[in-house]
């Protein structure tokens, strides 16, 4: 393996989550109005963050991701006066316990798993702090393996697929954000318990549109504080195409038949598989 990830508990992490933080993620204390925002990274947790920021009045602050850096992070969270609203790409499994007892809300964000494989193979060749790859044809064998950053999409779905009828989880999917972006919003600000107009969901709306969200990063610098991605504090390495169905251009009819048969063995008994059909 390459020196920027590493392997915690047969998972592949960044080097820039260290060990230490991945094995104490049970001693962080949850605040019961903390708010996680959840996803196997390139699903669209960039846009979610986005749209929590502009509510108006919500008096939020955005962190980095809990399992980025090193054992300092959780002193580092402490600090933060306002309501937490804290990103991660960890799986249900590893998620740290007091999150669970306390019952914090976690909005979490899934993307069609074709889609996420190709936009994660991008960001295999964009992102200096992963590994270079060869070929798609390679990444893709990697992908369907899990030996990617943050293992398998399968697992990490399915984690936290049994946890869907949580009443503090709300899961929100990229294609119907895509599709109706201010349903999708609405549905965010009532899980939070935030009250706003239409005519505030539509400013939103076009806030968080791909476009603004592209052209915003291309001007900003690199802030490490304003990290969302435990990958890169490199904002213009996020948006890249912001389409859905963008996989029919990388996958052969082969590869599609190996993706959609391992798709349906492992996602067989998944309800949240249905809302894909559509998209494969
Ligand atoms: P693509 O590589 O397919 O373009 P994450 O934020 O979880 O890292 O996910 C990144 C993916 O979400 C990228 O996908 C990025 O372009 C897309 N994305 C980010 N903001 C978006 C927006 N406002 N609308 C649609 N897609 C967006």
């Amino acid at each position: 393996q390459s020196s920027v990830l590493h392997k915690f508990k047969d998972i592949l992490f960044s080097t820039m989550s260290s060990e230490e933080l991945l094995s104490s993620m049970d001693s962080f204390n949850a605040r019961e109005d903390d708010v996680f925002l959840v996803s196997y990274p390139k699903s669209g947790t960039h846009w979610i963050a986005k749209v929590i920021e502009n509510i108006p009045n919500a008096e939020i602050t955005l962190t980095s991701p809990i399992e980025l850096g090193d054992i300092s992070k959780f002193e580092e969270l402490k600090m933060c006066c306002k309501r937490r609203v804290i990103p991660t790409h960890l799986s249900y499994n590893m998620l740290p316990v007091d999150i669970k007892q306390k019952q914090c809300k976690v909005n979490y964000i899934v993307r069609n798993p074709k889609d996420t494989a190709v936009s994660l193979f991008h960001y295999y060749r964009e992102n200096p702090n992963l590994p270079g790859i060869e070929s798609w044809a390679a990444f893709l064998e990697l992908f369907l393996r899990g030996d990617v950053v943050y293992g398998s999409w399968f697992d990490h779905i399915l984690t936290w697929e049994d946890h869907k009828n949580d009443e503090n989880i709300l899961f929100i999917f990229y294609e119907e954000m895509k599709k109706d972006p201010s349903k999708s919003i609405k549905k965010i600000t009532t899980f939070l318990g935030i009250n706003v107009s239409e005519r505030e969901i539509n400013q939103i709306a076009c806030k968080s549109s791909f476009r603004e969200m592209k052209n915003d990063a291309a001007k900003e610098n690199c802030d490490a504080n304003k990290t969302i991605c435990a990958l890169t504090s490199n904002r213009s390495l996020v948006f890249r195409k912001g389409a859905v169905g963008d996989w029919i251009n990388y996958f052969t009819s082969k590869q599609k038949i190996v993706f959609d048969e391992l798709f349906a063995e492992r996602m067989k008994h998944s309800e949240l598989a249905r809302h894909f059909e559509d998209y494969s």
